[in-house]
């Protein structure tokens, strides 16, 4: 199993230093979704991350934020080590939000809750810094990020059709 994730790690990563100018762009659609070798729901390549817990339910991660975890943890905590993400030192993730403190269009809740693709839009077509969902001007204007849910600390309120949707091919 080690060794089978260490080749997959391999064979992603190295794409990846070639072409770094889009970092998904590398995965080439099959990197994430195993089109007849499917390991979950999304057919996604990567099984889903059963090892990293949350700090706030001290369960493991569900859905779609697993399926990241799956590659963006540190291999102790059951990802590949790509540019982990630590959830003891992260902005709160796999939580059905409070409403008190954020406000959270529907378009970014999966099964009630905030995980990564609320924030984030992983696929090829998003052309803004770091996958967000509004376009920071490569991470100079976050606030125009954060007032997508937290618009009474940013003073305004984000546009619907600022915020970057690919899953609907309707358009
Ligand atoms: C980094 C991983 C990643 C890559 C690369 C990726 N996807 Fe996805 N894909 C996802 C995730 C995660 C979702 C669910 C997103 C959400 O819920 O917002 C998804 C959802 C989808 C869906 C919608 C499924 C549904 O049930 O509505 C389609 C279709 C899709 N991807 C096609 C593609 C195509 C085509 C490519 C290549 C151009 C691609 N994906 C590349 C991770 C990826
Ligand atoms: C199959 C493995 C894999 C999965 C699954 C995956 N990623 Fe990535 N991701 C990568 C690689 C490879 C890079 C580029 C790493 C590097 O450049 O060192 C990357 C980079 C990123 C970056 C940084 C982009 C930048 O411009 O610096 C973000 C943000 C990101 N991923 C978010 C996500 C989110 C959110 C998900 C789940 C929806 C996800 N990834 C799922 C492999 C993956
Ligand atoms: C509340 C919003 C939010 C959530 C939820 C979120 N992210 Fe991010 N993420 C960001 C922002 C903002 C940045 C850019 C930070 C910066 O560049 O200062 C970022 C950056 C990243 C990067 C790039 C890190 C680097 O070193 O450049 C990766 C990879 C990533 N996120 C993956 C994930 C994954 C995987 C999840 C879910 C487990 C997730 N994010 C959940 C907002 C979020
Ligand atoms: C897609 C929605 C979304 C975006 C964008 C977002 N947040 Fe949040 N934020 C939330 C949710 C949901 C919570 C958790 C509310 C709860 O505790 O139930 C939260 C909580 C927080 C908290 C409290 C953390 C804690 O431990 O209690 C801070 C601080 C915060 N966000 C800052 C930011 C900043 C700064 C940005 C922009 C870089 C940002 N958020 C972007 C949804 C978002």
């Amino acid at each position: 199993m080690r060794l089978v994730c260490l080749l997959v790690a391999i064979l992603i990563v190295i794409p990846a230093v070639s072409f770094a100018a889009g970092a998904h762009e590398s995965l080439n659609c099959t990197g994430c979704h195993g089109i007849h070798t499917a390991k979950g729901d999304l057919i996604f390549a990567i099984a889903p991350n059963q090892k990293s817990l949350n700090p706030r339910t001290k369960k493991p991660y569900t859905g779609v934020t697993a399926l990241c975890l799956g590659c963006h943890e540190s291999a102790e905590k059951g990802g590949m080590g790509i540019m982990p993400i630590s959830a003891a030192m992260s902005h709160p993730y796999g939580i059905a939000p409070n409403p008190k403190v954020a406000s959270v269009p529907a378009v970014a809740l999966r099964d009630g809750k905030l995980g990564c693709v609320g924030c984030h839009d992983p696929h090829p077509s998003n052309p803004n810094y770091k996958y967000l969902r509004v376009d920071t001007k490569g991470g100079v204007q976050m606030q125009k990020f954060c007032s997508m849910c937290h618009p009474s600390k940013s003073g305004k309120k984000i546009l619907r059709k600022e915020i970057f949707n690919s899953m609907d091919e309707r358009k």
